[in-house]
């Protein structure tokens, strides 16, 4: 039996307009409205938070943004902070996503600096992290994993206050269709929760959740929901439509 409340959280990516958002919020927050245990989140572009956030004010889903910069303001044009996140209504933030570390110059130390300052404002991180397939074919999973992780959360404090999610994405997996299988995603979250053991000690290691991420389907989602070191999924495509969404939070 797991004592983790699985997180289910949808990353919209860079879709949809601010009434497209409202519109998939207000038809997911009505096929949710049964569920209980588990923690539900969105992650609609920037400039559709405020209004998505006004939607699920009193629904069991929470918001979440798919970025921010670590100062808190200043002459960074095109950049968001975390007090400016807090107030459009986000309670959590996805950090070091594959697609930002391939196109947009993401790197270890970057997600670091966004990590803590995420954490120290009052935002849960949802650390992203995975192989590509060519570190896959070359045996090197486990050694870009540890790296990510292990100076991505560099200096991180955790404690009551401050928690932490990871998501494990594998590259190859991610809007391909491929998923990995149940025993390469045990494998690797048992790894990682094993690194966060060494990091941060054991009560952390238990409590900190560890979603899967990558091509996450209706029809796959039960299976990698029963894994024992799976604690939810980071969803992507098929988040994007409220019916196929709330059947994965119905696994
Ligand atoms: P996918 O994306 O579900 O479309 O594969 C997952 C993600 O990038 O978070």
């Amino acid at each position: 039996m797991k004592n983790r409340v699985p997180l289910i959280a949808g990353n919209w990516k860079m879709f949809k307009t601010i009434s497209e958002a409202a519109d998939t919020a207000k038809q997911l927050a009505n096929l949710v409205s049964d569920v209980e245990d588990i923690d539900i989140m969105i992650a609609p572009p920037f400039t559709a938070l405020a209004a998505v956030s006004e939607i699920i004010r009193d629904t069991r889903i929470d918001l979440g943004a798919q970025n921010l910069f670590w100062e808190k303001e200043g002459a960074f044009t095109g950049e968001i902070s975390a007090p400016m996140l807090i107030a459009a209504g986000c309670q959590y933030v996805i950090i070091g996503h594959s697609e930002r570390r391939q196109y947009f110059g993401e790197t270890d130390e970057t997600v670091n600096q966004r990590i803590k300052t995420a954490s120290t404002a009052g935002l849960i991180p949802i650390l992203c992290v995975g192989e590509t397939e060519t570190q896959r074919d070359d045996q090197k999973t486990f050694s870009v994993l540890d790296k990510q992780v292990t100076k991505g959360l560099e200096s991180l404090i955790l404690d009551e206050h401050h928690s932490l999610v990871i998501a494990y994405e594998p590259v190859w997996a991610i809007g391909t269709g491929k998923t990995a299988s149940p025993d390469q995603v045990q494998e690797v979250h048992a790894f990682l929760r094993d690194l966060l053991e060494k990091q941060f000690g054991n009560m952390h290691a238990n409590a900190t959740r560890i979603l899967y991420g990558g091509s996450v389907k209706p029809d796959n989602a039960s299976e990698l929901m029963a894994l024992p070191d799976i604690d939810g999924a980071l969803v992507g495509g098929a988040s994007l439509k409220p019916d196929s969404f709330a059947r994965i939070i119905h696994f």
